[in-house]
This record gives C-alpha cells, structure tokens and sequence, in this order.
C-alpha cells in the first residue's frame, strides 16, 4: 500500500479503545451501505483487550458475521482455538461467528479446502480484516513452511487454505487454516494491531523491505491496495 498510517498509544488499554472505536464504525458503515457487515479478526493475545471493548459496543450484532482471521486445528472449545476465544469469550451473543475448521482433523489441507468452500458463500471482500503479527513476521497463520508459497502466491481466488508451519510455532504448535494473503488484502479495510518494540521492528523492517520482505506482513503491507492502518502501543 501507498498509504501506511502508524497510530500510536501509551498503552494496549488505550489503542484498544481506539481500535474497537474503528471497528464499531466500519461494522456500522457496512450495515448502513448493505444491512450486513463481514469481518475477520485475529486470534493470539493481543487483541483480546480490543475484544473486550468491542462487546460492549452497541451494534446490531445480528447483522455480523465474524471469523478469525486463521484458526489452529484442535477441537472447538480447546483453549488454543481462535475462534472459542474471538465467539464465546469476547463477543456478544447475536453475532454469527464462523469456526473455520469446525472439527480437529489430521488433514490439514482437507480442513483448508473446506474452509475456503465456506468462504466463498460469504460476502466478499471482508468490510475489514483485523491482523496481527509474529515477532517472526507472520500474520494470520502465514508462516514459512511446506505451504508457503501457496499462501503467500496462490491463485486470487483461493481465500483459505491449510497450512503446515516448519518449525512449528511454539505458542500453538500445530497445523493451521489461515486466509490468504490474496484473501487479505481484498479486505476494504486493513487493521494491524500490535504491542512491544520488537513487533515495531520487524514492522519497520518489513515495510522498509517492501514487495521483496521475507516477511510475510510485509508482503501483505506492500500488495494492500487500500490504505492499512496501524496500531501499535508499547
Ligand atoms: C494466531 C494469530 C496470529 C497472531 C500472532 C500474534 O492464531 O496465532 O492469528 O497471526 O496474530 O501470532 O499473536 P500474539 O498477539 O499472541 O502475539
């Protein structure tokens, strides 16, 4: 993207007010323009302080679908997944939260295709897709490995697919359905959330890199077509 605005907070309290703010305003716009509004968010721990502001925020939550922006394959319910910490902890009763990969399976890729079919029922593009970032520079589950390329190169079409990162990530160390890049940046608006000096680093560096960054945001950051946003608090 041309446009890349750096939003800065004293603390993750502060950005999340102002984060969930942005994310009340694109939901209402969509279901103002259309009736409904479709939106990825991330999973991890950052933005649970932006999900805990967002529940209470008065919106016709029937109007929303949600879905993470890429989800670990365990069970539904277990402590790892995106989506029972995004649906059942944070986000009030109404919306229409998505499990991507409604069932632990060892077929990665199978989980993958499934969750792609899934989303080409939705209303494309996403009114937003919340990201966040790895202190390795990856973003939603596009992580270096056998399925990289795919992920980061695949045809425009393909929104989800299954991945299956090398090494895997030690906060969550299993198979993953992620969003594509190129199902991420058609997302009309592009917010990326993060906390700490070392996630400002790899940013920097990775829009410093540009289109040629070996990290997977920063190929995000240089093929968004639309202004990003971020958010970044110490
Ligand atoms: C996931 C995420 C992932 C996350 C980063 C940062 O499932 O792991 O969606 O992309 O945003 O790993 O995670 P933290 O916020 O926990 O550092």
């Amino acid at each position: 993207s041309d446009e890349i605005e750096w939003w800065e907070y004293d603390d993750a309290q502060e950005m999340a007010e102002a984060v969930a703010g942005d994310v009340q305003f694109i939901i209402e716009s969509a279901i103002e323009a259309r009736g409904a509004a479709v939106i990825a968010l991330s999973g991890g721990k950052t933005p649970i302080p932006i999900y805990a502001k967002l529940a209470s925020a008065k919106l016709d939550w029937k109007r929303v679908t949600i879905l993470p922006t890429d989800e670990r394959i365990v069970p539904l319910g277990d402590p790892l997944s995106n989506v029972t910490m995004i649906g059942k902890t944070f986000i009030p009763k109404g919306a229409r939260v998505i499990p991507i990969v409604p069932q632990a399976t060892a077929d990665y890729k199978a989980a993958g295709r499934s969750a792609d079919a899934l989303m080409q029922d939705l209303h494309w593009p996403l009114d937003l897709c919340l990201l966040g970032v790895g202190g390795d520079g990856h973003t939603a589950s596009i992580f270096p490995g056998a399925d990289y390329d795919e992920a980061l190169n695949g045809p425009r079409e393909r929104r989800a697919l299954g991945v299956l990162p090398d090494p895997l990530p030690p906060e969550a160390p299993v198979a993953r359905v992620t969003l594509s890049r190129a199902g991420i940046i058609s997302a009309k608006a592009l917010m990326i959330a993060v906390t700490g000096a070392a996630k400002r680093k790899v940013l920097e560096d990775a829009i410093a890199q540009g289109a040629g960054s070996a990290y997977p945001i920063g190929r995000v950051l240089a093929d968004a077509e639309l202004p990003v946003d971020i958010h970044w608090a110490e």
